[in-house]
């Protein structure tokens, strides 16, 4: 190694440092990781109650080095980005990769929250620690309508990364020739050389034809995929494509046998499948490295039909019976209801909510899992069901064998969960009002034979 590029990282590593927001006089830090936690995964309802209870936790750091803004802001939660920022939340504050929401935010193609953002003051042009700015995330990620907004409100079209890519180099490499189309109509030139000279012609990159694929051949690849470096990928089907998940949702288009392409990302996606031929193994080909990663034996939710299959033999005590007759069966059309509207209007928080049954705010106690958005969902799962038995009972695919149910050791090692009073305050969170005795004789659905 020669002197310079050590000193040029060792000045990025200052640069980057001396940018990190100070941690001194902010709430314990567990209380933080807490109120962090909740932004990520769109928790509404505990980010205001925490917030009421200290409102200094709007602008605190974790120990990853975030403000729950920038959770909130990567999440595409939006009402909870919006809450942040209202209660004195800081649109631009850097985190621990000298990145800002805003490029948290690029990775989504929303412009109504980047107007949120730009207009409590985000900056366009600011870079991270790789020199990239919101212009180059929303570049790469083809978010055009974003961009377009970026470059509007100042966002520099000429801006270079350490590599002196400019955003159209980064455009033309991801294969995305509309945004490079805009950059250009922004001003952005075609012949910037990058630090070996290269024009983001000479990068392009055309994106091949794409297949198309059907539920089955879809569903097959669903799971949690864990990366060899940490980390990893969520694969999922939903509402008739195939998606990958590592820090924001991106589409899959087939390209091959077990070979895709992502639609947002220049990322290259294969399969590896076992001997009886169950996909087991994923390899993400980004632009300059691989990262492979296996398959996790990981619950996920059936839905309650699966349950009622054989819960469901009638009297009294009968789980099946008991829930279907209870409100926990009727707690997402509950949503529906002029109540929940007129409830919803009462309270300051939701009174942009439009629609009750659309909105996470809600959902999140109305609907089993969305608490849990890492747990995968299969194909029997759907939101209509309300607060169904894995709501309590915890994710079924691994133990809804009879075998493993009728062995209490065996249910729980396979994610099976005998509920108690703590199950119920995930929901159920105001004290005063939840006795957890009276509250379970009204839904008790055990032992089943014993008439009380
Ligand atoms: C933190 C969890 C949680 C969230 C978030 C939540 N609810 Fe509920 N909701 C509950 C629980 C628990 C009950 C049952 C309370 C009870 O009656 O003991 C309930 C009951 C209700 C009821 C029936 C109550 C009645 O008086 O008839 C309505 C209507 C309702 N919720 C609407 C909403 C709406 C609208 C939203 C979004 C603004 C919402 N809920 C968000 C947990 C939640
Ligand atoms: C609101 C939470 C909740 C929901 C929803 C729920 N359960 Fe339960 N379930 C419990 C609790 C709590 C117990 C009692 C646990 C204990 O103390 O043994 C229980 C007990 C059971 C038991 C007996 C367990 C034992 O100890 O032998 C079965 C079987 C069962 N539930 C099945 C179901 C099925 C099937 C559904 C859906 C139709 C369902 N449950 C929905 C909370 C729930
Ligand atoms: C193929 C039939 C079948 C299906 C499907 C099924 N169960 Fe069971 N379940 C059983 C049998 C059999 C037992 C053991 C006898 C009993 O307690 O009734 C059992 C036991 C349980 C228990 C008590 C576990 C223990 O070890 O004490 C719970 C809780 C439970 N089931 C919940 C569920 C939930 C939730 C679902 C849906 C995700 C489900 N079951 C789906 C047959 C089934
Ligand atoms: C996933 C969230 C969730 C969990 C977990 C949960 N509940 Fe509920 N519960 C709700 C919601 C939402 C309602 C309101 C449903 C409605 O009225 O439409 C409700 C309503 C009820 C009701 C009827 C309203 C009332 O006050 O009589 C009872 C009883 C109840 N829950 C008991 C329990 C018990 C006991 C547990 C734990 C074993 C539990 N719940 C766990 C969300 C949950």
């Amino acid at each position: 190694m020669t002197i310079r590029p050590a000193l040029r990282a060792l000045a990025i590593v200052l640069v980057a440092c001396s940018a990190l927001p100070a941690r001194a006089d902010q709430a314990d830090q567990a209380a933080v990781d807490a109120f962090s936690a909740a932004a990520r995964r769109g928790d509404f309802q505990a980010v205001h109650l925490q917030l009421e209870n200290d409102s200094s936790l709007a602008n605190a750091v974790d120990s990853y080095g975030y403000t729950a803004l920038r959770w909130a802001v990567n999440g595409q939660h939006r009402a909870l980005a919006r809450h942040l920022l209202a209660q004195g939340a800081d649109a631009d504050a850097v985190g621990a990769d000298g990145g800002t929401p805003l490029h948290g935010l690029c990775h989504h193609d929303d412009p109504e929250l980047a107007a949120l953002l730009l207009d409590a003051g985000a900056d366009p042009r600011r870079a991270n620690r790789w020199g990239r700015t919101p212009v180059h995330v929303a570049a790469r990620r083809n978010c055009g309508r974003v961009l377009a907004l970026l470059l509007e409100r100042g966002g520099d079209p000429a801006a270079p990364t350490r590599e002196g890519w400019t955003p159209l180099h980064v455009a033309r490499k991801a294969g995305h020739p509309a945004t490079a189309e805009l950059l250009l109509t922004a001003g952005a030139d075609p012949e910037a050389r990058d630090n070996d000279g290269k024009t983001p012609a000479d990068m392009l990159y055309v994106r091949p034809e794409v297949g198309s694929l059907d539920e089955d051949a879809g569903r097959a690849y669903q799971g949690t995929y864990a990366l060899d470096q940490g980390g990893g990928f969520r694969v999922w089907w939903e509402d008739g494509l195939l998606r990958l998940e590592e820090f924001a949702a991106d589409i899959m288009d087939p390209i091959g046998p077990d070979r895709f392409l992502c639609r947002q990302e220049p990322w290259t996606v294969t399969f590896t499948r076992d001997e009886a031929g169950v996909p087991t193994e994923i390899q993400v080909d980004f632009l300059r490295r691989s990262v492979h990663g296996k398959r996790l034996d990981r619950a996920e939710y059936v839905g309650s039909a699966k349950c009622l299959e054989c819960h469901f033999a009638g009297g009294p005590r009968d789980p099946g019976m008991t829930w279907l007759a209870g409100r926990h069966a009727a707690a997402y059309w509950r949503l529906a209801t002029d109540w929940s509207e007129f409830l919803a209007q009462r309270r300051p928080q939701y009174r942009d909510m439009e629609s009750p049954i659309e909105e996470s705010r809600c959902l999140l106690c109305h609907v089993t899992g969305w608490q849990k958005p890492g747990t995968l969902r299969q194909a029997g799962w759907a939101r209509t069901e309300g607060v169904g038995c894995e709501a309590c009972h915890g994710p079924g695919s691994k133990y809804v064998d009879e075998d493993v149910m009728s062995d209490r050791e065996a249910f729980l090692a396979a994610g099976g969960v005998i509920p108690d009073q703590e199950t119920c305050r995930q929901c159920h969170r105001r004290p005063r009002e939840f006795d957890f005795e009276a509250k379970w004789d009204r839904i008790a659905h055990w032992p089943q034979d014993e008439t009380k």
